[in-house]
Protein backbone atom coordinates (compact mmCIF):
# COMPACT_ATOMS: atom_id res chain seq x y z
CA UNK A 1 0.00 0.00 0.00
CA UNK A 2 1.10 3.59 -0.65
CA UNK A 3 0.25 6.15 1.68
CA UNK A 4 0.53 9.97 1.19
CA UNK A 5 0.51 11.61 4.63
CA UNK A 6 -1.45 14.83 4.51
CA UNK A 7 0.51 16.75 7.38
CA UNK A 8 3.40 17.21 4.51
CA UNK A 9 1.62 19.02 2.09
CA UNK A 10 1.75 22.78 2.20
CA UNK A 11 -1.18 23.56 4.45
CA UNK A 12 -1.20 21.62 7.36
CA UNK A 13 -3.96 18.81 8.14
CA UNK A 14 -6.62 19.74 10.26
CA UNK A 15 -6.26 18.55 13.69
CA UNK A 16 -8.85 15.40 13.90
CA UNK A 17 -11.74 15.85 14.86
CA UNK A 18 -13.13 13.65 17.86
CA UNK A 19 -17.08 12.87 18.46
CA UNK A 20 -16.99 15.08 21.50
CA UNK A 21 -15.55 18.35 20.37
CA UNK A 22 -16.19 19.02 16.69
CA UNK A 23 -13.59 21.07 14.75
CA UNK A 24 -14.78 24.72 14.82
CA UNK A 25 -14.66 26.43 11.32
CA UNK A 26 -11.22 28.01 10.11
CA UNK A 27 -11.09 31.65 11.49
CA UNK A 28 -11.54 34.30 8.69
CA UNK A 29 -8.65 36.44 8.02
CA UNK A 30 -8.19 39.58 5.88
CA UNK A 31 -4.66 40.94 5.66
CA UNK A 32 -4.68 45.06 4.52
CA UNK A 33 -0.99 45.78 3.21
CA UNK A 34 1.17 43.48 0.72
CA UNK A 35 4.31 45.16 1.77
CA UNK A 36 7.09 43.28 3.97
CA UNK A 37 4.66 42.96 7.12
CA UNK A 38 1.63 41.73 4.84
CA UNK A 39 3.72 39.11 3.27
CA UNK A 40 5.16 37.36 6.11
CA UNK A 41 2.20 37.24 7.33
CA UNK A 42 0.13 35.68 4.73
CA UNK A 43 3.11 32.97 5.02
CA UNK A 44 2.77 32.20 8.55
CA UNK A 45 -1.14 32.18 8.41
CA UNK A 46 -1.63 30.29 5.21
CA UNK A 47 0.44 27.51 7.55
CA UNK A 48 -1.84 27.57 10.22
CA UNK A 49 -4.90 25.02 9.45
CA UNK A 50 -7.58 26.47 11.64
CA UNK A 51 -7.19 29.80 9.47
CA UNK A 52 -8.21 30.93 6.22
CA UNK A 53 -6.70 33.95 4.75
CA UNK A 54 -9.23 34.72 2.35
CA UNK A 55 -8.06 38.10 1.07
CA UNK A 56 -5.40 40.78 0.89
CA UNK A 57 -5.83 44.41 -0.28
CA UNK A 58 -3.20 46.67 -1.44
CA UNK A 59 -3.15 49.87 -3.76
CA UNK A 60 0.27 49.32 -5.12
CA UNK A 61 -0.29 46.37 -7.91
CA UNK A 62 3.34 45.38 -7.70
CA UNK A 63 3.53 44.86 -3.66
CA UNK A 64 5.23 41.57 -2.85
CA UNK A 65 2.41 40.04 -1.20
CA UNK A 66 -0.21 40.24 -3.81
CA UNK A 67 2.05 38.10 -5.92
CA UNK A 68 2.58 35.75 -3.28
CA UNK A 69 -1.22 35.88 -2.16
CA UNK A 70 -1.61 34.68 -6.12
CA UNK A 71 0.65 31.73 -5.64
CA UNK A 72 -0.94 30.47 -2.23
CA UNK A 73 -4.63 31.40 -4.67
CA UNK A 74 -5.53 33.81 -1.79
CA UNK A 75 -8.06 36.76 -3.62
CA UNK A 76 -6.23 39.70 -3.87
CA UNK A 77 -8.00 43.20 -3.95
CA UNK A 78 -6.97 46.98 -4.09
CA UNK A 79 -9.98 48.52 -2.61
CA UNK A 80 -10.42 47.56 1.39
CA UNK A 81 -14.18 48.06 0.54
CA UNK A 82 -14.10 45.04 -1.93
CA UNK A 83 -12.36 42.93 0.17
CA UNK A 84 -14.50 43.33 3.53
CA UNK A 85 -17.98 43.13 1.21
CA UNK A 86 -16.70 40.09 -0.72
CA UNK A 87 -15.32 38.10 2.03
CA UNK A 88 -16.79 39.03 5.53
CA UNK A 89 -13.90 38.37 6.95
CA UNK A 90 -13.86 37.60 11.29
CA UNK A 91 -10.45 39.19 11.75
CA UNK A 92 -9.14 42.10 9.99
CA UNK A 93 -4.97 42.78 10.00
CA UNK A 94 -3.93 45.86 9.24
CA UNK A 95 -0.12 46.10 8.48
CA UNK A 96 0.41 48.91 6.46
CA UNK A 97 1.55 51.29 9.29
CA UNK A 98 -0.66 54.21 7.69
CA UNK A 99 -2.38 56.02 10.55
CA UNK A 100 -5.00 56.83 8.46
CA UNK A 101 -6.34 52.80 7.77
CA UNK A 102 -7.67 53.62 11.06
CA UNK A 103 -10.77 55.40 10.65
CA UNK A 104 -10.90 53.19 6.82
CA UNK A 105 -11.52 50.36 8.70
CA UNK A 106 -13.95 51.56 11.61
CA UNK A 107 -16.12 52.69 8.61
CA UNK A 108 -15.61 49.58 6.44
CA UNK A 109 -15.66 46.52 8.85
CA UNK A 110 -19.42 45.53 9.90
CA UNK A 111 -19.67 45.10 13.72
CA UNK A 112 -18.51 42.23 15.23
CA UNK A 113 -15.55 41.48 13.30
CA UNK A 114 -12.37 42.13 14.53
CA UNK A 115 -9.26 44.57 13.76
CA UNK A 116 -6.02 44.15 14.96
CA UNK A 117 -3.65 47.81 13.73
CA UNK A 118 -0.90 50.18 15.33
CA UNK A 119 1.17 48.61 17.81
CA UNK A 120 -0.81 45.13 18.05
CA UNK A 121 0.07 44.58 14.74
CA UNK A 122 3.67 45.72 14.95
CA UNK A 123 3.94 43.34 18.05
CA UNK A 124 2.70 40.60 15.59
CA UNK A 125 5.40 41.42 12.88
CA UNK A 126 8.10 41.69 15.90
CA UNK A 127 6.66 38.00 16.91
CA UNK A 128 6.93 37.02 13.20
CA UNK A 129 10.60 37.82 13.02
CA UNK A 130 11.60 36.53 16.30
CA UNK A 131 10.18 33.33 14.91
CA UNK A 132 11.85 33.70 11.32
CA UNK A 133 15.31 34.16 13.55
CA UNK A 134 14.95 31.28 15.57
CA UNK A 135 14.12 28.88 13.12
CA UNK A 136 17.17 30.04 11.21
CA UNK A 137 19.27 29.05 14.73
CA UNK A 138 17.58 25.48 14.72
CA UNK A 139 18.10 25.05 10.80
CA UNK A 140 22.31 25.71 11.66
CA UNK A 141 22.41 24.31 14.97
CA UNK A 142 21.01 20.80 13.22
CA UNK A 143 23.49 21.59 10.22
CA UNK A 144 26.19 21.92 12.73
CA UNK A 145 24.89 18.80 14.99
CA UNK A 146 24.76 17.18 11.63
CA UNK A 147 28.25 17.67 10.59
CA UNK A 148 29.94 15.55 13.94
CA UNK A 149 28.74 12.80 11.74
CA UNK A 150 30.77 13.69 8.67
CA UNK A 151 34.29 13.29 10.76
CA UNK A 152 34.97 9.64 9.56
CA UNK A 153 34.00 10.50 5.78
CA UNK A 154 36.05 13.32 6.28
CA UNK A 155 39.12 11.80 7.70
CA UNK A 156 39.07 9.03 5.83
CA UNK A 157 39.39 11.84 2.49
CA UNK A 158 42.19 13.81 3.79
CA UNK A 159 44.17 10.76 5.13
CA UNK A 160 44.11 9.62 1.74
CA UNK A 161 45.79 12.23 0.26
CA UNK A 162 48.01 13.05 2.69
CA UNK A 163 49.67 9.13 2.75
CA UNK A 164 50.25 10.21 -0.41
CA UNK A 165 51.85 13.65 0.02
CA UNK A 166 53.90 11.51 3.01
CA UNK A 167 54.92 8.90 0.52
CA UNK A 168 56.17 11.63 -2.19
CA UNK A 169 57.79 13.36 0.00
CA UNK A 170 59.63 10.74 1.35
CA UNK A 171 60.75 9.87 -1.91
CA UNK A 172 61.78 13.32 -2.68
CA UNK A 173 64.65 12.93 -0.26
CA UNK A 174 66.39 10.45 -2.04
CA UNK A 175 65.26 11.72 -5.39
CA UNK A 176 68.20 13.15 -7.65
CA UNK A 177 66.41 13.34 -11.18
CA UNK A 178 65.11 16.53 -11.66
CA UNK A 179 62.30 15.59 -14.05
CA UNK A 180 61.20 13.10 -11.09
CA UNK A 181 61.07 15.77 -8.64
CA UNK A 182 59.31 18.19 -11.18
CA UNK A 183 56.59 15.09 -11.25
CA UNK A 184 56.51 14.22 -7.90
CA UNK A 185 55.97 18.29 -6.64
CA UNK A 186 53.41 18.17 -9.09
CA UNK A 187 51.31 14.85 -7.69
CA UNK A 188 52.14 16.82 -4.25
CA UNK A 189 50.10 20.18 -5.22
CA UNK A 190 47.09 17.51 -7.07
CA UNK A 191 46.85 16.24 -3.77
CA UNK A 192 47.19 19.38 -1.28
CA UNK A 193 44.27 21.22 -3.92
CA UNK A 194 41.93 17.70 -3.51
CA UNK A 195 42.08 18.09 0.29
CA UNK A 196 41.86 21.83 0.36
CA UNK A 197 38.24 21.15 -1.74
CA UNK A 198 37.20 19.09 0.78
CA UNK A 199 37.84 21.96 3.51
CA UNK A 200 36.15 24.02 0.96
CA UNK A 201 32.89 22.09 0.39
CA UNK A 202 32.65 21.40 3.96
CA UNK A 203 33.04 25.45 5.31
CA UNK A 204 30.42 26.31 2.77
CA UNK A 205 28.20 23.63 3.69
CA UNK A 206 28.53 24.78 8.05
CA UNK A 207 28.17 28.64 7.07
CA UNK A 208 25.12 30.42 8.37
CA UNK A 209 22.30 30.03 5.15
CA UNK A 210 20.88 33.74 6.25
CA UNK A 211 24.36 35.23 5.10
CA UNK A 212 23.55 34.59 1.01
CA UNK A 213 19.98 36.55 -0.55
CA UNK A 214 17.45 34.07 -2.11
CA UNK A 215 17.97 33.47 -6.18
CA UNK A 216 17.37 31.38 -8.93
CA UNK A 217 19.22 27.94 -8.34
CA UNK A 218 19.53 25.10 -10.59
CA UNK A 219 18.39 22.04 -9.14
CA UNK A 220 20.28 19.55 -10.70
CA UNK A 221 23.37 21.34 -9.56
CA UNK A 222 22.54 21.88 -6.42
CA UNK A 223 21.43 17.64 -5.74
CA UNK A 224 25.16 17.25 -7.37
CA UNK A 225 26.47 19.36 -4.57
CA UNK A 226 24.32 17.82 -1.98
CA UNK A 227 25.80 14.30 -3.29
CA UNK A 228 29.37 15.76 -2.82
CA UNK A 229 28.80 16.85 0.95
CA UNK A 230 26.05 13.55 2.15
CA UNK A 231 29.28 11.25 1.32
CA UNK A 232 30.81 12.56 4.51
CA UNK A 233 28.33 11.40 6.60
CA UNK A 234 26.95 7.88 4.75
CA UNK A 235 28.53 5.62 3.50
CA UNK A 236 27.95 5.46 -0.53
CA UNK A 237 30.09 2.66 -1.78
CA UNK A 238 27.32 -0.04 -1.80
CA UNK A 239 24.34 2.22 -3.22
CA UNK A 240 23.50 2.80 -6.61
CA UNK A 241 22.65 6.58 -7.55
CA UNK A 242 20.53 7.23 -10.28
CA UNK A 243 19.92 10.18 -11.53
CA UNK A 244 16.90 11.63 -13.88
CA UNK A 245 17.29 15.18 -13.97
CA UNK A 246 15.62 17.63 -16.80
CA UNK A 247 17.86 19.79 -17.61
CA UNK A 248 17.71 23.44 -16.70
CA UNK A 249 15.68 23.16 -13.94
CA UNK A 250 15.50 25.94 -11.43
CA UNK A 251 14.09 27.06 -8.38
CA UNK A 252 13.63 30.13 -6.31
CA UNK A 253 15.31 30.15 -2.48
CA UNK A 254 17.85 30.66 -0.30
CA UNK A 255 21.19 28.11 -2.24
CA UNK A 256 22.83 27.13 0.77
CA UNK A 257 19.27 26.24 2.31
CA UNK A 258 18.00 24.13 -0.47
CA UNK A 259 21.36 22.20 -0.13
CA UNK A 260 20.76 21.42 3.01
CA UNK A 261 17.67 20.00 2.83
CA UNK A 262 19.29 17.94 -0.28
CA UNK A 263 21.68 16.63 1.92
CA UNK A 264 19.31 16.08 4.15
CA UNK A 265 16.91 13.87 2.51
CA UNK A 266 19.81 12.20 0.96
CA UNK A 267 21.55 11.22 4.14
CA UNK A 268 18.01 9.86 5.32
CA UNK A 269 17.44 8.11 1.78
CA UNK A 270 21.15 6.55 2.28
CA UNK A 271 20.42 5.86 5.96
CA UNK A 272 16.77 4.07 5.58
CA UNK A 273 18.92 1.37 3.05
CA UNK A 274 21.03 0.63 5.76
CA UNK A 275 23.87 1.49 3.24
CA UNK A 276 22.71 -1.02 0.49
CA UNK A 277 20.06 -0.36 -2.42
CA UNK A 278 19.59 2.56 -5.18
CA UNK A 279 18.70 6.17 -4.20
CA UNK A 280 17.07 7.88 -7.55
CA UNK A 281 17.05 11.09 -7.97
CA UNK A 282 14.65 12.77 -10.39
CA UNK A 283 13.79 16.35 -11.08
CA UNK A 284 11.11 17.61 -13.28
CA UNK A 285 9.32 20.64 -14.54
CA UNK A 286 5.94 20.30 -14.07
CA UNK A 287 2.98 22.27 -14.74
CA UNK A 288 3.90 25.59 -13.95
CA UNK A 289 6.83 24.57 -11.63
CA UNK A 290 9.41 22.13 -10.44
CA UNK A 291 9.45 18.79 -8.88
CA UNK A 292 12.21 16.99 -7.42
CA UNK A 293 11.80 13.10 -6.14
CA UNK A 294 14.60 11.74 -3.82
CA UNK A 295 14.13 7.84 -3.29
CA UNK A 296 15.28 5.21 -1.74
CA UNK A 297 14.82 1.35 -1.18
CA UNK A 298 15.52 1.00 2.23
CA UNK A 299 13.54 0.22 5.50
CA UNK A 300 9.91 2.71 4.54
CA UNK A 301 8.00 4.47 7.14
CA UNK A 302 5.66 2.80 8.78
CA UNK A 303 1.72 4.35 8.29
CA UNK A 304 1.55 5.61 12.32
CA UNK A 305 4.88 7.01 11.75
CA UNK A 306 4.15 9.29 8.89
CA UNK A 307 2.49 12.09 10.62
CA UNK A 308 5.17 12.31 13.06
CA UNK A 309 8.29 12.37 10.65
CA UNK A 310 8.26 16.27 10.46
CA UNK A 311 7.91 16.75 13.67
CA UNK A 312 10.70 18.67 15.85
CA UNK A 313 12.91 16.03 17.67
CA UNK A 314 11.05 13.20 16.31
CA UNK A 315 13.18 10.63 15.37
CA UNK A 316 13.69 6.68 15.59
CA UNK A 317 17.43 6.92 15.26
CA UNK A 318 19.42 5.76 19.18
CA UNK A 319 19.73 8.53 21.90
CA UNK A 320 23.04 10.59 20.36
CA UNK A 321 22.39 9.06 16.40
CA UNK A 322 19.92 11.57 15.22
CA UNK A 323 18.56 14.77 16.40
CA UNK A 324 15.07 14.71 14.91
CA UNK A 325 15.42 17.95 13.41
CA UNK A 326 16.54 17.23 9.90
CA UNK A 327 12.71 16.79 8.48
CA UNK A 328 11.28 19.71 10.37
CA UNK A 329 13.93 22.06 8.87
CA UNK A 330 13.40 21.00 5.77
CA UNK A 331 9.79 21.54 6.04
CA UNK A 332 10.14 25.05 7.28
CA UNK A 333 12.72 25.68 4.45
CA UNK A 334 9.97 24.39 1.63
CA UNK A 335 7.24 26.22 3.34
CA UNK A 336 9.31 29.42 3.16
CA UNK A 337 10.16 28.53 -0.76
CA UNK A 338 6.08 28.39 -1.17
CA UNK A 339 6.94 24.79 -1.90
CA UNK A 340 4.79 21.73 -0.27
CA UNK A 341 6.89 18.53 0.45
CA UNK A 342 4.97 15.08 0.05
CA UNK A 343 5.91 11.33 1.37
CA UNK A 344 4.92 8.00 -0.19
CA UNK A 345 6.39 5.10 1.59
CA UNK A 346 5.87 1.37 2.23
CA UNK A 347 7.17 -0.70 4.61
CA UNK A 348 10.56 -3.04 3.27
CA UNK A 349 10.36 -1.45 -0.25
CA UNK A 350 11.42 2.47 0.31
CA UNK A 351 10.46 5.41 0.45
CA UNK A 352 9.90 8.86 -1.51
CA UNK A 353 10.07 12.18 -0.69
CA UNK A 354 8.40 14.75 -3.43
CA UNK A 355 9.03 18.16 -3.46
CA UNK A 356 6.88 20.61 -5.61
CA UNK A 357 8.11 24.15 -6.07
CA UNK A 358 5.90 27.10 -7.97
CA UNK A 359 7.41 28.04 -11.08
CA UNK A 360 9.90 30.81 -11.22
CA UNK A 361 11.25 33.50 -13.68
CA UNK A 362 14.42 35.36 -13.88
CA UNK A 363 17.81 35.62 -14.93
CA UNK A 364 20.89 34.84 -13.09
CA UNK A 365 21.06 31.12 -11.78
CA UNK A 366 23.13 29.98 -8.97
CA UNK A 367 24.63 26.28 -8.35
CA UNK A 368 25.02 25.12 -11.67
CA UNK A 369 27.62 22.86 -11.94
N1 LIG B 1 13.99 8.00 3.69
C1 LIG B 1 13.54 7.55 4.86
N2 LIG B 1 13.22 6.25 5.03
C2 LIG B 1 12.75 5.79 6.20
N3 LIG B 1 12.55 6.54 7.30
C3 LIG B 1 12.84 7.86 7.20
C4 LIG B 1 13.34 8.43 5.98
N4 LIG B 1 13.52 9.75 6.19
C5 LIG B 1 13.16 9.98 7.48
N5 LIG B 1 12.76 8.86 8.08
C6 LIG B 1 12.25 8.71 9.45
O1 LIG B 1 11.94 10.01 9.95
C7 LIG B 1 12.65 10.25 11.16
C8 LIG B 1 12.93 11.73 11.28
O2 LIG B 1 13.88 12.13 10.29
P1 LIG B 1 14.75 13.43 10.53
O3 LIG B 1 15.64 13.61 9.34
O4 LIG B 1 13.86 14.53 10.93
O5 LIG B 1 15.60 13.09 11.82
P2 LIG B 1 16.72 11.98 11.97
O6 LIG B 1 17.22 11.57 10.62
O7 LIG B 1 16.20 10.90 12.85
O8 LIG B 1 17.84 12.77 12.74
P3 LIG B 1 19.01 13.64 12.02
O9 LIG B 1 18.39 14.23 10.79
O10 LIG B 1 19.41 14.64 13.02
O11 LIG B 1 20.08 12.63 11.70
C9 LIG B 1 13.86 9.35 11.09
O12 LIG B 1 14.38 9.04 12.39
C10 LIG B 1 13.28 8.12 10.40
O13 LIG B 1 12.57 7.31 11.31
MG1 LIG C 1 17.73 13.09 9.15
Amino acid sequence: MTIVSPTMSHRRAEPQATAQAPTPPPMRVAVIGAGRGGTALLDVLHQIGTIEVVGIVDKIPTAPGLRRAQELNVAVYDQVSDLIKNQRPSLVMDVTGDPTMESVLKEQVPPGTDIINGLTSRLLWLLIQHETTLQTELLHAEKLAGIGSFAAGIAHDINNPLQLILGLAENLTDETDLEAVHAQAKDIIEAVKRTTAICRDLTSYSRRTSLRPDGLISVNGKLDEAMKIARYAVALQDIEIRKHYQPDVVVKGNPDQLLHVFVNLITNAVQAMEHQGILTLETTGVDGGTQVRVSDTGSGIPPELLNRIFDPFFTTKPPGKGTGLGLYNIKNVIHHMHGTITVESQVGRGSTFTLTFPEKTGQSVEGSS
